[in-house]
């Protein structure tokens, strides 16, 4: 299979603000597009990729949160939903491949369980925990236009967003 890396828009950009739209068929383009994701995640690198960082508006996203150790444990998740969370949470100094370099640290719920449809068009459901349950709903919060700056500060996400600013007039320039 030919895989290609796609352009990962940067903060602040009006698409990554938006709602993505549910999935109605799981179309040969889709998976495409999926594998094409998890292409550029694992190439950038990241743990988490989702389709509006990519511009497009579906409601689609990848993951493997499998570090050096292990065999990668791809996930595809169309039109994923929480439809559980523990009321424990966890704190992750998150970073995001559409904010370059800045981190937070964000609370969320410890445990979450997850149904998706899989690139097959089966219906998943799957209790996620520490590293992974973050990243699902950083994800998923991607699907819904919002972003781990979003659960900081005012004054912490104006400057990331001012460096952002800085990144990509930088990056127009070269
Ligand atoms: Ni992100």
């Amino acid at each position: 299979m030919n895989r290609m890396k796609l352009p990962i828009l940067i903060h602040p950009d009006p698409r990554l603000k938006k709602h993505a739209a549910p999935i109605a068929d799981i179309s040969d383009d889709l998976r495409t597009l999926a594998d094409n994701m998890l292409e550029t995640m694992y190439d950038a690198p990241g743990i988490g990729l989702a389709a509006p960082q990519v511009g497009m508006l579906d409601r689609l996203l990848v993951m493997d949160c499998i570090k050096d150790d292990g065999p990668p444990r791809p996930y595809v998740m169309i039109n994923p939903e929480i439809i559980a969370k523990s009321d424990e949470t966890s704190v992750y100094d998150e970073g995001c491949l559409s904010i370059p370099e800045q981190y937070g640290e964000v609370t969320r719920p410890a445990e979450v369980e997850v149904r998706w449809i899989d690139r097959d068009g089966k219906e998943q459901t799957e209790v996620f925990a520490n590293l992974w349950a973050t990243c699902v709903q950083h994800e998923i919060d991607h699907l819904d236009g919002k972003l781990f700056i979003d659960y900081l500060g005012p004054m912490r996400r104006q400057l990331i967003t001012r460096k952002m600013q800085k990144l990509k007039r930088e990056r127009a320039r070269d």
